[in-house]
C-alpha cells in the first residue's frame, strides 16, 4: 500500500457536519447511489454525486462487466448521467467507498475524465459519512492532459 503524507492528509479531514447543508445533501445522495453499485467481480461499491451549478444533482455507481475493461467507475457514471442532460457546469463532486483503513481516492482515469469540465471541490468519504476528505480536483491532478482550452456553455 502506498504510504501517504499523514500531516498533509489529515489536514484535509472534516467532519461531515461541519460542512455545508448543501455539500452534506449530496453526500448523503452518494451514500445512497453506493447502493446500486453493480460490483460482482471486485465486490468492492462505490457511488458518486455531482453538484451542478443550476442546483441539480446526479448520482452514480460504480456498474462492472464481465469483460472486466468495459465496466465504469461511480464518478463517470455520475458526470455521464450529468452531461446527457445538458449540465457541464459542476460544483462539487462525492467519492464514497469503504475500505477499513483509507479513503478510495478517485481514480486517475476519472480524475482526467471529471477535469475536462473544470475545476470542482471533491469529497470522499465512507459510507459512515463520519469525516470526509475535502480537497479540489485541481489538487488531485494537478497539470492535467489537454490540448487546447475548452468553453463549458
Ligand atoms: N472504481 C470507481 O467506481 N471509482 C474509482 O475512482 C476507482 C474504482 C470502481 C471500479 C471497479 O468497479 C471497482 O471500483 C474496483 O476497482
Amino acid at each position: 500500500m502506498l504510504a501517504r503524507n499523514d500531516n498533509l492528509f489529515k489536514k484535509k479531514i472534516y467532519k461531515l457536519k461541519t460542512l455545508d447543508d448543501n455539500i452534506q445533501n449530496i453526500v448523503r445522495e452518494a451514500v445512497e447511489a453506493r447502493e446500486h453499485a453493480y460490483s460482482p467481480y471486485s465486490g468492492f461499491k462505490v457511488g458518486a454525486a455531482v453538484l451542478c451549478a443550476d442546483g441539480k444533482i446526479y448520482t452514480g455507481c460504480n456498474i462492472e462487466n464481465n469483460s472486466f475493461g468495459v465496466g465504469i467507475c461511480a464518478e463517470r457514471c455520475a458526470y455521464s448521467k450529468a452531461i446527457s442532460e445538458g449540465r457541464k457546469n459542476f460544483k462539487a463532486v462525492v467519492v464514497v467507498a469503504y475500505q477499513e483503513k483509507y479513503f478510495t481516492m478517485p481514480c486517475g482515469a476519472c480524475r482526467q475524465f471529471m477535469s475536462e469540465f473544470g475545476n470542482v471541490n471533491l469529497y470522499v468519504t465512507k459510507p459512515g459519512c463520519e469525516e470526509v476528505f475535502v480537497s479540489t480536483l485541481e489538487e488531485m491532478l494537478p497539470f492535467q492532459f489537454q490540448t487546447s482550452n475548452h468553453s463549458f456553455d
